[in-house]
């Protein structure tokens, strides 16, 4: 089981109010992700679910029992943070089997449980080293395993793979994401990387400000963004929003289009402008394109190779079943 609620649940450091009161309903099972700027609230927000900050107002539930007045070790939430925080001095084994201990487990369930997570995580040739003779992405899934042998109704991830580089994060993520299908638990990870948000979440929660801007699944997200906000915060590269003039001709104060829908040609098309800088990724090219359109230069996203450089003149034209439109408050026209 791993059903968590909170209703108007909020925080205030202080006089300052980083969470206004909020609703969310996290269902057992699920993988729900956390995104949103820097400093917008996410961790606080985890750090409410786990206990280890009181709430300043609402209610916490846990598998329906309310959990707001219970201290974090006893919630049965099993929380990895981006310093893994091991112990130097111990192996792997002791450091996945150290909750264990604490709870006062006999050595036999003890090894039991470490060598299940071990074997999970292809940590078992690894047991009688020493963290420091492990890679970052070995310790990040020894902090792992000594959450997943409490059995937690829920795992409670704040940015664990941001002290790994690019290759290892995304090694990683996988490895995550398969540990959830595998061990069907509910998981709450927070990160500001909206591509991992989007290739893990069963459910993104979009934060800014302490305010959830939406909630959905990460298509949801991706076609139908509420607001003006969320579309320019989920997809990279990210939406173009452009106003004015060419927004009014849709009846909207803003509009927008992602790079990957806009067709670029050499001949014709709805707005002519010129190449800027261009990014050759191989398997795409994002071109930056000034255009009449509006004052920031658009993105575009080609496939593949174009041979189109700096200063060419070219047509851009959006597809029109892919255009978003929103209004002067910033939220989206249907
Ligand atoms: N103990 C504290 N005392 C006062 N203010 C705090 C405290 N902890 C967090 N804050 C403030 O609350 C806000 C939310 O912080 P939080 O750490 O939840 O953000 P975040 O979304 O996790 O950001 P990041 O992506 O940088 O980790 C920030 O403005 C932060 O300065
Ligand atoms: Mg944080």
């Amino acid at each position: 089981m791993g059903q968590i609620q909170l209703n108007q649940v909020s925080k205030s450091f202080g006089s300052v109010e980083v969470i206004p009161p909020l609703d969310l309903t996290i269902e057992d099972g699920e993988f729900v992700v956390f995104v949103g700027p820097s400093g917008c609230g996410k961790s606080t927000l985890l750090r409410l679910i786990a206990g280890l900050e009181d709430v300043s107002g609402g209610h916490v539930t846990i598998d329906g029992a309310d959990a707001t007045a219970v201290p974090p070790a006893k919630r049965g939430l099993a929380m990895v943070f981006q310093s893994y925080a091991l112990y130097p001095h111990m192996s792997v084994k002791k450091n996945i089997a150290f909750p264990l201990r604490m709870a006062g487990l006999g050595q036999a369930a003890q090894d039991k449980k470490v060598e299940d997570a071990a074997r999970v995580l292809n940590l078992t040739d690894y047991l009688d080293r020493k963290p420091g003779q492990l890679s970052g992405g070995q310790r990040q899934r020894v902090a792992i395993g000594r959450a997943i042998v409490r059995e937690p109704a829920a795992f409670l991830f704040d940015e664990p793979l941001s002290n790994l580089d690019a290759a290892l994060r995304v090694g990683m993520r996988l490895e995550i994401s398969e540990l959830h299908k595998r061990l069907d638990t509910t998981m709450i990870y927070v990160t500001h990387d909206q591509v991992e948000a989007m290739t893990m979440a069963d459910k993104i929660v979009v934060l800014q400000a302490g305010v959830i801007e939406q909630v959905g699944s990460p298509l949801e997200l991706y076609q139908r963004p509420r607001n003006t906000f969320v579309a320019g915060f989920i997809g990279s590269p990210k939406m173009n929003q452009i106003e004015g003039p060419e927004a009014a001709k849709h009846d909207a104060t803003t509009i927008g289009i992602r790079p990957e829908h806009i067709d670029i040609s050499e001949t014709e098309g709805t707005w002519k402008g010129t190449v800027g800088v261009s990014e050759h990724l191989g398997s795409d090219t994002f071109f930056h394109v000034q255009t009449e359109a509006s004052a920031e230069p658009l993105t575009v996203r080609a496939t593949g190779e174009r041979a189109l450089g700096y200063g060419d003149t070219v047509y851009l034209t959006p597809r029109p079943d892919h255009l978003h439109r929103f209004d002067s408050k910033g939220l989206r026209l249907e």
